[in-house]
């Protein structure tokens, strides 16, 4: 079976290319390579001794989109990545992402509208509950105003593929990532930001590795175990894994509605100073570090309900904090030795 992921060379798209690889499916990627590398391919072959066929589309290319489509009339399943996901920039350059993310949905989603049947996983993040009322975090919580303009795309995505299902016969799986970290255990793919991080973990390996002169940890002064902010950080193996898990689920139509959703995370929250300390233990170095001032727009504390993902979808995951932080930590080392 040939299944399409957009974004397939990025973080996240690519761990997910490796475990449908694992599990016999056919992939064709689509990126547009403004945030990922064509060599990922490579990593990916490396893994598993397959390369997945590649085409360099922007999805904002109505016309390259229709003409994917017409060319690959057997992709049998789709999985949606692609997106631009910088907070910090969307705020400073809002359409960038509307265009971007809403138009790519839209061009996708209608080709799959063509399709007596088809079925759609889209990546969303838990960023559309804002600061959530009750930990940890349900489906059911509010969706709450977006705290930024790439939260109002998922947010957008999701109202739009809802809105889709209902009129078409495109069968969704909403997943709501909480913190994706880490890297294949080969440290063949993992994540590649481009400039200066915004995220925390490839900001601390990168100060580990001594390319940044310390970590800034925003805000101390939040109602938390130590006052740092709490999130749940997931290993991007274990998610990639939930999504093969979502697409076979509706391959094998289990599905019960025409558009579900789950939260995807270990169900565990960890703060910035208690992430810090389980890094400092995995990589046996002191982290240099200094307390300022919160950054705009963060929230005090979210970690997954994962009762549904687990009975539900039947995934939950395997992998802990400090071994997504130790798999980080190798990723770095080899990126950085490979480019000396
Ligand atoms: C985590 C914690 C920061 C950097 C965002 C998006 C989410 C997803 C992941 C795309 C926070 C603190 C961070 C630093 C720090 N994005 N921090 N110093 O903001 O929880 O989530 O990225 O898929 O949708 O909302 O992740 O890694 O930026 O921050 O102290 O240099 O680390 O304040 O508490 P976040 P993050």
């Amino acid at each position: 079976m040939k299944i399409l992921v957009t974004g397939g060379l990025g973080f996240i798209g690519s761990h997910t290319v490796v475990e449908l690889q694992n599990e016999g499916f056919e992939v064709v990627a689509i990126d547009n390579l403004s945030n990922s590398s064509i060599d990922v391919l490579d990593g990916i072959e490396r893994i598993t001794q397959k390369k997945p066929l590649f085409e360099n589309i922007d999805l904002r290319d109505k016309l390259a989109v229709q003409d994917f489509f017409k060319k690959h009339q057997d992709i049998a399943g789709v999985i949606h990545f692609a997106a631009s996901k910088a907070v910090g920039e969307s705020v400073e350059n809002p359409l960038l992402y509307y265009e971007n993310n809403i138009n790519s949905l839209v061009y996708l989603l209608q080709e799959l509208q063509k399709k007596p049947e088809s079925y759609f996983i889209f990546s969303s993040s838990c960023t559309v509950y804002g600061q959530a009322e009750k930990m940890p975090i349900t489906e059911n919580a509010p969706v709450q105003q977006a705290m930024s303009p790439y939260g109002n795309t998922k947010q957008i995505g999701e109202e739009i593929i809802t809105d889709v299902a209902k009129v078409s016969n495109i069968n969704s799986i909403l997943l709501r990532y909480f913190n994706p970290i880490g890297a294949h255990d080969s440290a063949e793919i993992g994540e590649l930001p481009i400039g200066v991080p915004q995220n925390l973990i490839p900001f601390i390996t990168q100060t580990a590795y001594g390319l940044r002169e310390k970590l800034a940890v925003f805000g101390n002064d939040y109602p938390t175990i130590d006052g740092t902010a709490v999130r749940d950080y997931i290993h991007v193996v274990d998610l990639a894994k939930a999504h093969v898990v979502a697409l076979k689920r509706l391959l094998n139509k289990q599905n019960t509605d025409k558009v579900e959703t789950f939260n995807l995370g270990t169900g565990k929250g960890s703060s910035v100073l208690e992430v810090i300390k389980a890094f400092e233990k995995v990589s046996g170095q002191k982290l240099n570090y200094q307390i300022v001032g919160r950054r705009e727009g963060d929230i005090t504390e979210a970690y997954a309900n994962t009762e549904k993902a687990n009975s539900i979808l039947g995934w939950k995951t395997a992998l802990s904090l400090e071994e997504a932080l130790a798999s980080a930590w190798k990723w770095e080392n080899k990126v950085r030795n490979k480019q000396q």
